[in-house]
């Protein structure tokens, strides 16, 4: 799987406008999502993980599925989304789907308080 040995969108957005960070209950690990939104629109996202191989994947691949999207649709980007559009992922791994999917919402709640108060 090439999502596995060559994940996208890894690193860090200095200038974020919105950072979301999530741990996941079940095994401990740590997501951290960076978007950059103009117009309503994610110009740009990366991530960070210290999670498994199966939460590199599919946050590489829910980073891509939500680049250039609206906040409203990127929220519509379930886990589930994700996990097929991997073609499917053992149940044992869908917890680790979770934090990509958690840490995109915790991310545009971020931006969205953020700017909230700035008006
Ligand atoms: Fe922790 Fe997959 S085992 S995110």
């Amino acid at each position: 799987m090439d999502h596995f040995m060559n994940p996208r969108n890894v690193g860090e957005i200095p200038d974020a406008d919105g950072i979301g960070q999530v741990g996941n209950p079940v095994c401990g690990d740590i997501m951290k999502m960076y978007l950059k939104i103009k117009d309503n629109v994610i110009t740009d996202v990366k991530f960070k993980t210290f999670g498994c191989g199966a939460a590199v994947a599919t946050s590489s691949m829910a980073t891509e599925l939500i680049m250039g999207k609206t906040l409203e649709e990127a929220l519509e980007i379930s886990n589930k989304t994700v996990a097929e559009a991997l073609n499917g992922l053992p149940p044992i791994k869908m917890h680790c789907s979770n934090l990509a999917e958690q840490a995109i919402k915790a991310a545009i709640d971020d931006y969205k308080k953020k700017n909230e108060s700035s008006k």
